[in-house]
């Protein structure tokens, strides 16, 4: 069995990233394994930024946003001689393992690790909610209630004015943040990288919305890089009955103390890494399935499809 790890978290950072960091380190600790944590994900693990961790280290962190590992993005981090040199900062340290917190970029930089002999485990943490083969990622939940906090907030402000709201969220080119916001705040719209964007279309049902329905307001959702939100609010004042309003909720989206439902599943996750590393694995990303954990090969989680969400699409259209 190992007796040394580390930890890292790397990509965008997510509300709940802390609490699965505190859950590795107390879980690791209670097994009398030694923990180390990484700065800044891969590139700290590239530039050899590698420290001990002890119980104390984590404490109070559980309700805090970010993470106090810091993060980064490492394109390099597919390049061979940049995993090559971070593996052997690992083994020069006698660490054989490594949990590493993130995304799907995340699970593929631990993927190429796995090829140079440290055991690798992935924990899927991204507020896109992007990982294939597990139902949630930490952060998700807490991003997606920070939304819904600023649309029911326009909501006031559009229904006071007679206007339509689009807001932009992120979710790179995952529409998930996006339609369950769209869904639990009762959007009119909701358009994401997996629906189709027509823009006729669009106008044509907020007229309706406005002339057949009565609508004293509109919501629309959007998923981030799709359209000009400022242009799309601009035609929608000239083509409509509806003042446009466009708002990009941006890093905001990132940040704040993570939910229960996050810190339950940061803690769980966490602590299944450690007990798949005790039982020597490798190479394998958790995810959560029905409320069960489960793991599998990494690289064959990467080769899932997403999740066929048509039936959220339908009914968040046929409540407007
Ligand atoms: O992956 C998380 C995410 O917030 C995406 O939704 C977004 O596209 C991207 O990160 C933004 O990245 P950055 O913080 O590097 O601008």
């Amino acid at each position: 069995m190992i007796k040394k790890l580390a930890v890292l978290t790397s990509g965008g950072d997510a509300p709940g990233m802390n609490a699965a960091i505190r859950a590795v380190v107390r879980s690791a600790l209670a097994a009398n394994l030694e923990v180390f944590g990484v700065e800044d994900g891969y590139k700290g693990l590239w530039e050899k930024r590698i420290n001990p961790l002890i119980h104390r280290d984590v404490s109070d962190i559980i309700i805090k946003g970010g993470t106090i590992l810091g993060t980064a993005r490492l394109p390099e981090f597919k390049e061979a001689a940049v995993v090559k040199q971070a593996a052997e900062n690992l083994k020069a340290l006698n660490i054989e393992a490594l949990v590493a917190i993130g995304g799907d970029g995340t699970y593929r930089g631990a993927a190429e690790l796995a090829n140079y002999g440290i055991a690798c485990i992935a924990l899927p943490a991204s507020i896109d909610n992007d990982v294939n083969g597990s139902d949630y990622c930490i952060g998700f939940d807490t991003a997606l209630n920070t939304i819904i906090e600023a649309i029911d907030k326009l909501r006031d402000t559009s229904t006071s004015h007679h206007r339509c709201s689009i807001v932009e969220v992120m979710g790179n080119h995952c529409g998930d943040l996006a339609l369950f916001a769209g869904l639990s705040s009762g959007a009119e719209i909701v358009i994401t990288p997996e629906s189709a964007y027509d823009e006729k279309e669009v106008l044509e049902r907020l007229r309706y919305y406005d002339q057949t329905k009565k609508k004293r307001h509109a919501i629309v959702v959007i998923a981030e890089k799709l359209v000009n939100v400022e242009d799309l609010a601009l035609k929608i004042t000239e083509n409509t009955t509806f003042s446009g309003r466009s708002t990009v909720l941006g890093h905001i989206q990132r940040g704040g103390s993570p939910s229960g439902f996050d810190r339950v599943l940061a803690t769980r996750m966490g602590d299944y890494a450690v007990t798949l590393l005790k039982e020597d694995k490798s190479s394998v990303g958790i995810g959560i399935l029905n409320n069960q954990l489960v793991n599998q090969d990494i690289n064959a989680m990467l080769s899932l499809v997403k999740p066929d969400r048509q039936g959220i699409y339908d009914l968040q259209k046929r409540l407007v």
